[in-house]
């Protein structure tokens, strides 16, 4: 037998931007970006497991004259590991049915909104210049699926919804979804009022939940389902700290009966049994230890906005209490104002000192609160924070020194 060639130069070289990838984002700089998260070292094996290049395909169909219950062979453990992560959901978030195979939030919206609301629907969602999600604006899934899209407004400090507001949003539009959440996401919504005005015209009410799902998870910023939510869905990878994925549930057994069966062949077909064993991983940690993880998230995040805006950066919301979530957001205007410069050029900055915010001004606390950081060191953090992006120090240095003393992650 002919030997084969050995790795390529293009290998070697994917070899070594993995390498250099995982050690710099992995030990090398501080991340407060709000839409990322660590991955507990349980959920990362799994994810590298064998689970990676299978299927299984449970069904109960007939072909060429026999029954069969799954496309695939092999399958024995593949299904209850799944059926391990769906249980863990429906407990983590009050819904009697759940299922963690979509593949992300974005589809997870798609596996909700495409079966149960037909062309034409109308739908009212946050926009996206006032915090909202750019996937539920008038070019997005509406353009695909037919729907009208109107704005629930969001407004003042953090883009929140106002009770009165949302519920006479809803009584003129008549609209037949409501869909809350937002990416730009500090505090809770008036839930109750407005699932009751939504519910008395008949209207569906959608949480996504893709930033606080690991808040909701541990018990903190609002209990969708419980507080009149129909279907809660949304990333597993932001705030809630599992592999990218996406999550759905509902009490509703109307509901899943339609949603559950539109997922494969319509919405994807192999559901990526490694992600959905590192997701049901995480879910069973923060059965564990959830509730601890929120609390210290929220408590951090009020503690760094404390400091920041003491330090003279400035923060939306700070008569609020600056956020109920794991997101602070820097206020454009009067950082310009302040230190002649907008929220994506302090975020380059940081970024040379080994601190990572987002482009559009949103710091994060989940993957500091991770790592151990408590609100004691919130000072500490704004500190760096300032000298390295508003007085231009070199703080790297100090950065990578403090970064390397976190060695595990906590909550996992
Ligand atoms: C509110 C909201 N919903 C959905 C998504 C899409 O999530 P995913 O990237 O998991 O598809 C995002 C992404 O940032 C988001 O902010």
């Amino acid at each position: 037998m002919n030997a084969l060639p050995g790795p390529s130069e293009n290998e070697r070289t994917l070899a070594r931007l993995v390498r250099a990838h995982d050690r710099w984002r992995g030990r090398d700089v501080l991340n407060l970006l709000p839409s990322e998260n660590a991955v507990s070292p349980a959920a990362r094996k799994y994810l590298s497991s064998d689970l990676a290049g299978r299927y299984t395909l449970p069904l109960d169909t007939e072909w060429h004259g026999e029954r069969i219950d799954n496309s695939y062979t092999g399958t024995r453990y593949t299904d209850e590991i799944e059926q391990l992560g769906n249980a863990s959901a429906a407990r983590l978030f009050h819904g009697r049915y759940a299922t963690v195979r979509p593949l992300s939030g974005h589809i997870a919206a798609l596996a909700a909104l495409v079966p149960l609301l037909p062309a034409k629907s109308r739908i009212l969602a946050i926009e996206p210049k006032e915090g909202g999600y750019d996937g539920y604006a008038p070019g997005y899934i509406p353009a695909l699926f037919g729907y009208t899209v109107r704005p629930l407004p969001a407004s003042g400090p953090g883009f929140t919804v106002d009770a009165a507001l949302a519920v006479e949003t809803i009584e003129r539009e008549r609209p037949d979804a409501v869909i809350l959440g937002q990416s730009f996401f500090l505090f809770p919504y008036p839930l109750r009022e407005i699932a009751e005005a939504a519910h008395a015209r008949n209207a569906l009410v959608f949480y996504d939940a893709s930033h606080v799902l690991g808040l909701v998870a541990g018990g903190e910023f609002q209990d969708p389902l419980r507080e009149g939510a129909d279907v809660l869905f949304g990333s597993t990878h932001k705030s809630f700290p599992g592999p990218q994925g996406g999550i759905l549930v509902t009490d509703r057994e109307d509901l899943f009966r339609q949603m559950d069966p539109a997922l494969v062949w319509r919405i994807f077909d192999n559901a990526h049994w490694n992600r959905i064993a590192g997701v049901t991983q995480t879910l069973l940690e923060m059965e564990r230890v959830g509730p601890e993880y929120a609390r210290t998230i929220v408590r951090n995040s009020q503690a760094l906005g404390g400091a920041l805006s003491e330090e003279g950066v400035p923060l939306i919301a700070e008569a609020e209490g600056f956020s109920r979530s794991h997101q602070l957001h820097i206020d454009p205007e009067r950082l310009r104002a302040a230190h002649g410069l907008g929220p994506s050029a302090l975020a380059r900055r940081l970024e040379r000192q080994r601190l990572l915010i987002d482009l559009v001004g949103r710091i994060g606390t989940a993957e500091a609160t991770r790592l151990g950081l408590t609100p004691e060191e919130m000072p500490r953090l704004a500190e760096l924070f300032v000298r390295g992006g508003i007085r231009k120090e070199k703080v790297a240095p100090e950065v990578l020194a403090w970064r390397r003393t976190y060695r595990e992650l906590r909550f996992a």
